[in-house]
């Protein structure tokens, strides 16, 4: 994709302060467009858009915790009245708490269900009323949402819901002919700082010495398992997000190697 063909583009991308977000924040940019980029963490968001910018990039560091629909309004607000339109969303932000049914709290479930799938349904939401002339929405979900793990069910759950919610939107915008785009990346494993977020990777690292160990222990040699960069999932987020795919709605890009199948 050349440099310029997202020029006239506005973004929005979700948890874009580390791995898939940041790497698609960063490939948007380098695309032409400018980069909304948002985070619960602010300083993070911060810093990925003053990286974007040094790079001779567009962007702004945005405070935005995905579940919260005062901040979407605001969010959204913020890209009309700055840029004078909203084109893309990237609906990425997500988090995991593995633990067996009979550990997990109602309160992780609910947790879980507010970032992963409540921030998509409201994202949706705010950029359906902000996108007047048209555009892009691309959610992340996860092969978890195809294939169950065990120990990770408000995740799957989540992740599911995604892929089957990104359908209802896609043909819900065709039907008002509104020229808005619903799809969805689903990708196998991916190395990035979600898996230091959760217990059981954190052991793994203990037991076999560092991170690549943990990751190669995770797929155990066998290649259809191997883990993706977050540029190739961004790459993927990007073909979404361009006029490249224009004529597709209510897809999904699973980046398994045929694993799931
Ligand atoms: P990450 O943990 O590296 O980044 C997630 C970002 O989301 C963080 O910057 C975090 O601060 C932010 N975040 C957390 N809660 C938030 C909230 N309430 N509002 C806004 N931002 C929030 O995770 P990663 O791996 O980059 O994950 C991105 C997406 O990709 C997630 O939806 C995840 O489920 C999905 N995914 C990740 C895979 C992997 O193996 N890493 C595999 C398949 C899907």
């Amino acid at each position: 994709m050349n440099s310029s063909s997202l020029s006239t583009k506005t973004a929005i991308v979700t948890g874009a302060g580390s791995g898939i977000g940041e790497a698609t924040a960063r490939k948007l940019a380098a695309a032409g467009a400018t980069v909304l980029v948002t985070d619960i963490d602010s300083s993070a968001a911060e810093r990925v858009a003053a990286n974007i910018r040094e790079s001779g990039g567009a962007a702004q560091g945005l405070c935005l915790d995905v579940s919260d629909k005062s901040k979407w309004d605001e969010i959204a607000q913020t890209a009309l009245r700055n840029h004078g339109q909203l084109d893309i969303l990237v609906n990425n932000a997500g988090i995991s708490i593995s633990k067996p049914i009979t550990e997990l709290t109602l309160e992780q479930w609910q947790q879980v269900m507010r970032v992963n799938l409540d921030g998509v349904f409201l994202g949706t939401q705010a950029a359906i009323a902000s996108m007047a002339q048209g555009g892009s929405i691309v959610n992340v979900a996860s092969v978890s949402g195809i294939k169950a793990f065990g120990g990770a069910s408000a995740y799957c759950s989540s992740k599911a819901a995604i892929r089957m919610f990104s359908r209802s939107a896609a043909i819900e915008c065709a039907n008002a002919d509104n020229g808005i785009r619903v799809n969805v990346v689903t990708p196998g494993g991916v190395k990035t700082p979600m898996w230091e977020r959760e217990e059981f990777f954190l052991a793994l690292i203990a037991e076999h010495g560092d991170r690549e160990q943990a990751f190669a222990a995770m797929t155990g040699g066998v290649p259809s398992q191997a883990f993706f960069s977050s540029e190739e999932v961004a790459e993927a987020i990007l073909y979404f997000a361009s006029d490249e795919s224009a004529r597709l709605t209510g897809a999904e890009t699973i980046l398994d190697r045929g694993h799931t199948g």
